[in-house]
């Protein structure tokens, strides 16, 4: 496109999509965050029952008393997920729009076969990532599923055993986990993008930030259930 054919207009929706997709960036920068810490928590398993109990009663009590009240942490914790929940998914709308209305502007060149298969992948793993929060939440917060164990009243220990002694949620929770990494690897590279970071010498910086990224959080996450199930952890 001309720089003489740019109405203000148009520059003007232009710098909306790129700040759109730099709210995206930094919502999604949040949840990797977010995700290491829960996956990096999770491995106290390994320490026994004492440990991870402790640690899980300390997030839902004490954590950083008298900085915060009793319990104030997972308040601000929940309000911090669904603002940057809102964010993000409202951003990945606003994108989704722009970009079909895009297809349908004869200036548009086709976009790249990457690019779309990219968008595609995020599209379909964001579907599953979703639908799987949900159920997460119904499982292991509410027990309102209580499969692997029976009720709230066990301790986080015993319920998390109790859970991944069932294979075939350890392949349900593999499909949940596989699903980040492929979001988290295709939204690092994409972040760099949007922040404006990817050249020709960055590309590859990119593509294996994402990959080592969603390679850890993988193996990171998997490692509880996949010790509880072959009976190291008991
Ligand atoms: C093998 C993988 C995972 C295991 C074993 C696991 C386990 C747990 C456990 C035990 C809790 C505490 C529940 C409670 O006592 O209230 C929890 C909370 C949570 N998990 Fe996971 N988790 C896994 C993966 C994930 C992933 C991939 C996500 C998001 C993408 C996620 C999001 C959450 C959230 C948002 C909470 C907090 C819910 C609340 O507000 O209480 N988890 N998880």
């Amino acid at each position: 496109m001309s720089n003489k054919t740019v109405t203000p207009k148009k520059r003007r929706a232009w710098s909306t999509n790129v700040f759109v997709k730099q709210l995206m960036a930094i919502s999604g920068l949040f949840f990797v965050m977010f995700v290491i810490v829960h996956a990096y928590g999770n491995l106290k398993m390994f320490l026994g029952q004492e440990a991870y109990d402790h640690y899980a009663h300390w997030l839902k009590g004490e954590a950083f008393y008298p900085l915060l009240p009793h319990g104030g942490l997972i308040i601000i914790f929940r309000l911090a997920m669904i603002s940057m929940a809102l964010l993000h998914i409202g951003a990945a709308f606003h994108t989704w729009i722009i970009s079909n209305r895009a297809r349908k502007d004869r200036y548009t060149v086709k976009k790249n076969v990457a690019d779309s298969y990219a968008a595609r992948t995020m599209r379909m793993t964001a579907v599953i990532l979703l639908a799987m929060v949900v159920f997460h939440i119904l499982h292991f917060t509410t027990a309102h599923i209580p499969a692997g164990f029976a009720a709230t009243e066990m301790s986080p220990y015993m319920r998390m055993v109790g859970a991944f002694q069932n294979p075939g949620l350890v392949v349900l929770y593999a499909i949940f986990v596989g699903a980040l990494a492929l979001h988290i690897g295709h939204g690092i590279w994409s972040a760099f993008q949007s922040i404006g970071w990817l050249r020709r010498n960055t590309q590859h910086v990119a593509t294996v930030a994402g990959g080592a990224v969603a390679a850890l959080v993988f193996v990171l996450f998997m490692a509880p259930p996949v010790a509880i199930a072959v009976g190291f952890i008991s």
